[in-house]
């Protein structure tokens, strides 16, 4: 397997980790119980940071020549690029609603419900399409002489000193939220 594709597959099992995160604090939601907002909010800034920066954007490179590949995927792919946009959006929307109720203000509970859900939703989708029909794909779709011409691409997007700092920072933030201790497996 190529490494562009395991950082795939292990920036997947971190989203995993968080929609169980996300999961958790619906349910003390949906309780009438009191979520943590303030970690709710260290959600999404990571997952409007790191993945809409830099993990779909790497998606987006290679979905590209998949299409090329297997034109039978183009469908997919074309809905799975419109997700990006639809999670960066949403994702968006999402932790400006949950900075507002850090920062005193009042929000609809009922609303926030809503659109926690609708974006696990998405998110949840997304990833099991990825996963599940998409990346098993990749490797016997692109011999060396593909990879080399996707890595000088790649090599563009992971050398900007931009994706070096989100990639440090995150990294940071991921820690921290997976360490907060009202985490329940
Ligand atoms: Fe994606
Ligand atoms: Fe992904």
């Amino acid at each position: 397997m190529s490494n562009v594709l395991t950082e795939i597959h292990d920036d997947h099992r971190k989203y995993s980790h968080i929609l169980n995160l996300i999961r958790f604090e619906l349910d003390k939601l949906n309780d009438s119980s009191n979520p943590s907002y303030i970690r709710l909010y260290d959600i999404m800034h990571y997952m409007t940071n790191f993945p809409d920066l830099v993990h779909h954007p790497l998606e987006e490179i290679i979905f590209a020549e998949l299409a090329k590949k297997k034109p039978e995927l183009s469908e997919t792919l074309a809905q799975l690029s419109l997700e990006h946009e639809k999670l960066a959006s949403q994702g968006n929307e999402l932790k400006e609603n949950l900075h507002r109720i850090v920062s005193g203000d009042i929000v609809s509970r009922k609303a926030l419900i809503d659109s926690t859900n609708a974006y696990h939703q998405l998110l949840t989708n997304h990833m099991n399409t990825e996963e599940g029909r998409v990346l098993p794909l990749i490797d016997e779709a692109f011999d060396e002489n593909d990879w080399s011409i996707l890595q000088a691409q790649i090599a563009v997007l992971h050398d900007s000193v931009f994706e070096e700092v989100i990639r440090k920072e995150s990294a940071q933030l991921y820690e921290r939220i997976i360490q907060s201790p009202e985490l329940v497996e």
